[in-house]
Order: structure tokens, then sequence, then C-alpha cells
């Protein structure tokens, strides 16, 4: 019984507010409960009121009695609002840290790819942004006022107890039943179902892509604005139905309620009158029981009310995903330490991965990268680049081989040790909303390291350091998809020069002009001249420098060796090659880029 309470969300969300703040809800289940007592209070105070008329004595303490209670229930109600406003405040804030802790620090991504912590994810990710619900600092106060109420009907109950011990047991009794009757109504039902937490994540991403910046220009240029706004009711009108269906009312349960709760009050009721017509209770004592019963009905709505529902629902939720993302993005941890390598050589030696739920992208790979050489990939799209520069990232393991640096597989060394030896142009890099200088060193740096780099990647003019690179905020600019490329270079050629010593670069290009690519390309290889650096691109401009070249295609390494060597073989290098060249050469490059398609077909 107290493990399945333990289970249900609303426990969770009532031992989360200590954590969060444990003064404040110290304070809060204090005004809580004293709020809950004083309508009982206030029957019994009026109570002794009229006993004390109808028999002559003093009215002095009566009336203290009832003018106390009076003023603990007009001053306890704001106090207690300013205390639940606060406390959901740090309950909300105390649910971010855990959240952002549990999707920032495992050390691999497995865990935010998870399509089974996905809806999770969404509900914990948007609670407290009023999409679904009120945010925790309103929702706190419907609670708080719920709980109150329960506490109030218990306080009432337990008065009765002096009536006759029979009278709390059939009247808390009956309005409890009603709990246990409707518990398939809003009172009682998880909203939070698998299919609500689904429909929610369709409908907030129907909502991002109707209000957020990335999709504005295919929307328009598409004719989308109408779709994207149907889209929105639809998936809106789709969550309201499965939310109303997750909470609608049983018409015989609602029957049967109104039968139990009727008949109990009016046995408890007609049993007062009929003592007070007896005359074995005087008027005061009647007043105290009669408000007593009617207090009593109190526990039918206290506390298990829609916010409370809401607002334990992404508790849960959070609460679930802190353990489940953890082992999800774990990666067994080393102890070595990678400093200085590689000295001789990456190897990929038989690796086979798959991404969970999907075919093998790599099987049987393998690939020795001699120290301090550079190595193009090329193949199609899909075909695994991407995922292997992820590999040797450690972002993911492979099911099975291993990649050796040196000798040492790398998942013996320190994750930290080893990722500090690489750097990166991933293909879909990260722009960060953060100064010039954050972008190029997002761990920070020297600036002349920072300048340096900037001119290796020909980014010299874009910006003054302290320029934020997004608009929106002061002083701020956005830049042109290859200027921002020109940035990730020299976040990863700035990492070079503070000591990294392996260089990937997945399509670190694509988005240059052809004479910018030479010019780039050539202080990139200078900068990095004593890294072992691995190239990725489709550009075979760009990947004919590199000193070897490996074609990649279902999974493996069909061809490898110098680009004359690859071009001599007439294989599959050969043929992309030509192919490539060819459109160049007819597609009506201006002059300077002709002259580089002559150099690039010499
Ligand atoms: N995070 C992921 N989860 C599941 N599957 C993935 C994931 N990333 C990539 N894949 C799949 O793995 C395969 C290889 O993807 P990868 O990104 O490595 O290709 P690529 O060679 O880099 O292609 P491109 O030239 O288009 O960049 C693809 O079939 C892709 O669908
Ligand atoms: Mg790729």
């Amino acid at each position: 019984m107290i493990a399945r309470l333990r289970q249900r969300q609303e426990w969770q969300f009532l031992s989360v507010l200590p954590k969060a703040d444990r003064s404040l809800a110290i304070g809060w289940w204090i005004v809580l409960v004293l709020r809950g007592l004083l309508p009982a209070a206030l029957a019994i105070a009026t109570g002794v009121l009229i006993g004390a008329v109808q028999h002559g004595h003093p009215l002095g303490g009566p009336l203290s009695f009832v003018g106390v209670v009076f003023v603990l229930l007009q001053v306890l109600n704001p106090i207690h609002t300013a205390i639940s406003a606060n406390l959901g405040d740090r309950t909300a804030a105390w649910l971010y840290d855990k959240l952002t802790h549990a999707c920032v620090t495992p050390p691999g991504m497995g865990h935010l790819e998870d399509p089974t912590l996905t809806n999770d994810l969404t509900v914990a990710r948007e609670f407290d942004t009023g999409m679904t619900g009120p945010p925790l600092y309103i929702s706190m106060g419907f609670i708080a006022d719920g709980l109150v109420q329960m506490v109030g009907g218990l306080a009432s109950a337990i008065v009765l107890f002096a009536y006759g011990w029979w009278a709390p047991p059939v009247l808390a009794g009956g309005w409890l039943a009603t709990h246990w009757l409707l518990r398939e109504s809003a009172v009682w039902r998880d909203r939070n179902t698998e299919e609500v937490r689904a429909a929610q994540r369709d409908s907030d991403y129907a909502y991002r892509m109707a209000v957020d910046p990335p999709a504005a220009k295919e929307l328009r240029l598409f004719g989308l604005a109408g779709w994207t706004i149907d889209r929105f009711i639809d998936r809106r009108t789709t969550l309201h139905r499965l939310q109303y269906e997750a909470t609608r009312m049983r018409e015989r349960s609602v029957l049967s309620s109104v039968l139990i709760v009727t008949a109990a009050n009016l046995l408890v009721l007609w049993s007062v009158a009929n003592a007070v017509i007896r005359g074995s209770i005087d008027l005061g004592a009647a007043v105290i029981y009669v408000q007593a019963a009617v207090g009593t009905s109190m526990i039918a709505f206290g506390g298990l009310n829609w916010a409370f529902d809401g607002a334990a629902a992404p508790v849960a939720a959070v609460l679930r995903l802190e353990p489940a993302m953890a082992p999800a993005g774990a990666l067994t941890p080393g102890t070595r330490s990678a400093t200085g390598v590689p000295a001789r050589e990456i190897r990929f030696r038989d690796v086979t991965f798959a991404y969970p739920e999907g075919v093998p992208v790599l099987e049987g790979f393998d690939l020795a990268i001699p120290a301090g050489s550079s190595l193009a990939i090329v193949g199609q799209n899909g075909a695994g680049k991407t995922t292997l520069a992820k590999l040797l990232c450690r972002l993911y393991d492979p099911q099975s081989g291993a990649i050796e640096v040196d000798g040492t597989d790398i998942r013996d060394f320190d994750i930290a040790s080893w990722r500090s030896r690489l750097t990166a142009v991933f293909q879909d890099f990260v722009r960060f909303e953060l100064t010039l200088r954050e972008n190029v060193a997002p761990g920070g740096a020297p600036d002349d390291a920072v300048l340096a780099a900037l001119h290796d990647a020909g980014a010299s003019d874009l910006a003054d350091l302290d320029t934020v690179l997004a608009r929106g905020y002061e002083g701020g600019t956005d830049l042109s998809g290859g200027q921002w490329q020109r940035v990730a270079l020299a976040r990863a050629m700035c990492a070079v020069h503070l000591g990294a010593g392996v260089v990937l670069l997945d399509e670190p290009t694509a988005q240059l002009d052809v004479r910018g690519e030479a010019e780039i390309f050539d202080r990139i290889l200078a900068t990095t001249r004593d890294c072992t650096t691995i190239l990725i691109s489709h550009r075979f401009s760009t990947v004919r420098h590199a000193d070897r070249i490996c074609v990649l295609e279902g999974g493996k390494v069909v061809e490898l060796g110098s680009h004359d060597e690859l071009m001599a073989r007439r294989g599959r290098y050969f043929t992309m090659f030509d192919l490539q060249a060819r459109r160049f050469a007819t597609g009506g490059a201006d002059e300077g880029e002709e002259d580089l398609v002559f150099d690039v077909l010499a």
C-alpha cells in the first residue's frame, strides 16, 4: 500500500518540494495545515459563542476565539499564496536543474536519441512554459487550496467524534467513496498517458514550426501557412480530446456517489436534529456539529485536482528521466591518459556499429590512419562517414571491434582526456548565440589564438570578437551560411593552436565559395601539418589534398590510396572524381573557378 502510494506521481511531486527548498516547504505545509484546521475551529468558535449566549455566560473569551479564527482566516490565505508562488518557482528551478543535468552529463548521446525517452523529454522540457497547464508558481496555489480543503474536511470529520464515534466514518467514508467511485474521472485518472504524451509532442512540434524562425522560409515558399495552422489545430484538438477522454466522468459512478453522499449526510443531520429535539445537546453544540458535518464535504474536493495532476506529471517525467538517461547515455569509463596520442596510428579494427534498432552502418570496418597524416573519406550519402567521425569522438561505442590509438582501445582512455586530443567541424556544427570569441573558443583561449584561428579560417574580417553572432542581441549580427562555416573552422583551428592532435573535418567547405575554399584550405593544411587529420568531403577539389583517400561503401573501405594511385586504378574514386570534374568544367564556372577546375583535372 505504502509502496504503491510512493509510486503515485502526486507523492513524487510532494516529495520533491522539500528537496527544492526545505524551509519554504516546511512553511508551506504548516500554513496549509493551519488553514485546513480553521473551518473546524470556526465551527467550534461560533458554537461556543452561541452556547455562551444561550446560557448567559460571559462572552469575552468566546468572542476573542471567534475573532482570532476570523483574523487567521483573512491573513493566512495571502501568506500561503505568496509561499506557494515562491515554492513553485523554486521547484521549477530544481526540476530544470535536474533535467539539464540529466541531458548534459552522460558522456554518450544515446539518451537524447532514445525513442522510449522522447515523450517524457517533451513533457519535462515544456513543463513550465504554460503550454499545457499553468506554470508551477501558479498551480502550486491551486494545489495548496485543494490540500487545505482535504485537511479541512478531515478536521471537520474529527470534530464529529465528539458527537458520536459512528458519525465521522459514515460521513467521511461517504465523501471518500466518491474518490474511489470517480477514480476514472479527472480526480484520479492519470492524464499523462503514453497516448496523451505522444499527442503533446505532435502538438508541440506543430506549434514550434509555426512560431520558430527555422521553418519560416519553407512555410512561405511552399505556401504552408494554412497547412501549418490546420496541423496545429488538429494536433491540439487531438491532444485535448485524448485528455478529455482520459478524464471523462462515468455517469453511473456519479449517480452512486450522489446517493451515498446524500444518504450519509441525511443520516448524520437527522440524528443531530433529533438530539436537539430530545434536548440531549444544546444549541451551541448543534451549531458545531452541523457545521462540521457540512465541512466534511470538503474531503470530496480536496487536493487531488487537475492542477495537482498537471504539475505532478512533469515532475514524475523528470524523475523517470533522471535514472533512465544516465544509462542510455553511458559509456564505459576508461582511466588511461591520452596525452600525446596518437604517436603512431589510429586504427579501426573490425568495427561494427548500428544505431539503436537500425541496420549496421559499419560492418567489419578496418582502416589504419598513420599519425600526422591526412586521410580523406569519400562515399555516398548515408555511407557512414559522419558516423565514423562520431565513433572516433566516442559519442557512441561500436557493438563489436575496436578503435585503437597507438594500440590502446579508445574505451580505455579517460573520456575527457581523449576528447581533449580531438577537435572537429561537424557537418551540423553548432551556432552558439554567443560572441565571436566564444564561438571560436567556447572553453576560453587567449585572444591571440582566437585571432590566429580566425585568420586560418579566412574569417578575420567577419566581426569584432565581442559581437554576438545572433540578431536580437544588442549589437548582434547574423552570418551567412559560408561565414558560419568559417567560424566553425576557426573553432577547430583554435583547438589545434591550443594543442589538439586529431582534427575531424566533416564537410568543412560545403558552404564555401570555390575561391575561398582553395585559399582557406591551404592555410588549414599549414596549421594542421603536425595533426592527424580526417577530412570528409564530397568536394574532390578538397579531397585530393589529403595524403590518402578512402572510399567508403556498404560499411567497408572499398578503395584506399593517394589521389594519384586511385586515379590510376580507374575504380570508384576515378569515376566519382571524373563525374564531378566534368560537371564543373561544363557547368559555366567563371574565370577564376575555371583555373581551379583545370587545377583539379590536372
Ligand atoms: N542518430 C542517428 N540515429 C539513427 N540512425 C542514424 C543516426 N545518424 C545517422 N543514422 C543513419 O546512419 C546511416 C549513416 O549516416 P551518416 O550520417 O554516417 O552518413 P554520411 O555518410 O555522413 O552521409 P552524408 O554524406 O549524407 O553526410 C544513415 O543511414 C543514417 O540514416
Ligand atoms: Mg555526414
